[in-house]
């Protein structure tokens, strides 16, 4: 650096318009990779860490992605930024879209997005349609307003979202083998399109071939769907070399309410390749995962609890070592879903105004 110009023009903040290729930033990334000591106990590995992906700027991974995505977007100058969504991806792609300043819509599958998440895209001015269908309705809708024209795609499709989303790669393997010495066995993530593991492994696949990571060391990548929601986990079990759409889902996870991975393409190869696999968990398996990790300070919306959820019962399985290290996603914070935090926690319990009638709950 040299000495300060006073007549250089000023850093915008991150509102860079049209003309910077350098993309939309909030900024996002480098997120913590927590330490877990009790779960790690409890489950039974040699090392267990917790990269939070709810911890960047508008609660989840998205924003990785949207950095890239609606970056590359204003640099062409589109004119309307679409996606379909479960809601993280909308409340996202508003934010990063009111930065740019550019109009946002989004498509959410009627009834069936959690309320932070809606009251970000509200908020950050997108224009919401709820869609009576589920999201891979609203996912052909996008696709055939792209098609048509009418609008810039910028769900997982749009090959500059994954590469921002590689980044998780990257930072993982960074904080791991600065605080371990070395990398993960293993990476456990939820998946609902199977963007972040084609992420993953496009990310891991290059710095192979860079010669930057030896392939012995790249982390078996593990793919956790909720029961109800699990076509990805069904086509690896068959060995498919495609996933078959499901046309009815059903999870509290709603985030992963998905009956059709539509980057499963990359992603299956991903998991097969890096020796992974995938498991369905149920419902009551996320929300005692989701227990379990608040109890660490760790607050995850449900489909994040699905990768810990994922490891027990994989731990269960015998398909996870005991002398395995391994590095869970949590892909969006408690705040996103209030409703699914409050009922799995403990219900407030009414009191009067008065210090014995506390005391008296409470005990003394
Ligand atoms: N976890 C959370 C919290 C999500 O919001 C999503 C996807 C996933 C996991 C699955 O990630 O698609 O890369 O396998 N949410 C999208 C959305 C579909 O619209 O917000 P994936």
């Amino acid at each position: 650096t040299g000495p300060l110009d006073l007549d250089e023009p000023a850093g915008d903040g991150g509102r860079q318009g049209a003309a910077d290729p350098c993309g939309v930033s909030l900024p996002e990334g480098d997120t913590p990779l927590y330490e877990v000591p009790r779960l790690e106990d409890e489950l039974g590995v040699d090392r267990l860490r917790v990269k939070h992906e709810g911890m960047n700027p508008t609660g989840s991974f998205k924003d990785r992605g949207m950095t890239v995505g609606v970056g590359a977007a204003a640099a062409v100058g589109v004119d309307r930024l679409a996606c379909a969504s479960t809601g993280n991806t909308s409340a996202a792609l508003a934010a990063y879209g009111a930065r740019a300043g550019l109009e946002t819509l989004v498509l959410l599958p009627a009834g069936k997005v959690a309320a932070g998440k809606v009251a970000q895209a509200a908020l950050h001015d997108a224009r919401i349609l709820e869609v009576d269908g589920n999201f891979d309705d609203c996912l052909d809708l996008v696709q055939e307003l792209a098609n048509r024209g009418e609008a810039y795609l910028l769900n997982s499709l749009n090959p500059f979202r994954l590469e921002g989303q590689k980044t998780i790669g990257l930072e993982i393997l960074e904080q791991f083998r600065d605080e371990e010495g070395g990398f993960p066995d293993r990476i456990v993530l939820p998946v609902g399109n199977a963007g972040n593991t084609a992420a993953l492994y496009k990310c891991f696949r290059e710095l192979v071939q860079a010669g930057a990571l030896p392939r012995e060391d790249v982390p078996k990548l593990t793919g956790v769907q909720a029961a109800g929601a699990a076509p990805f986990v069904e086509a690896i079990e068959n060995g498919a070399e495609t996933v078959e759409r499901w046309e009815t889902v059903e999870t509290l996870a709603t985030a992963i309410r998905i009956g059709e991975p539509v980057n499963a393409p990359k992603a299956l190869p991903g998991v097969r390749e890096t020796g992974g696999t995938a498991v369905a968990v149920d419902d009551a398996a996320i929300t005692e995962a989701q227990r379990d990790l608040a109890r660490e300070g760790i607050g995850v919306e449900p489909a994040s609890a699905a990768s810990i959820a994922g490891l027990r019962e994989l731990r269960d399985r015998g398909v996870v070592d005991a002398d395995e290290r391994v590095v869970c996603l949590t892909t969006g914070h408690l705040l996103k879903d209030p409703d699914a935090a409050t009922a799995a926690g403990d219900d407030p319990e009414p009191v009067g105004a008065d210090v014995d009638a506390v005391l008296e709950l409470v005990g003394e």
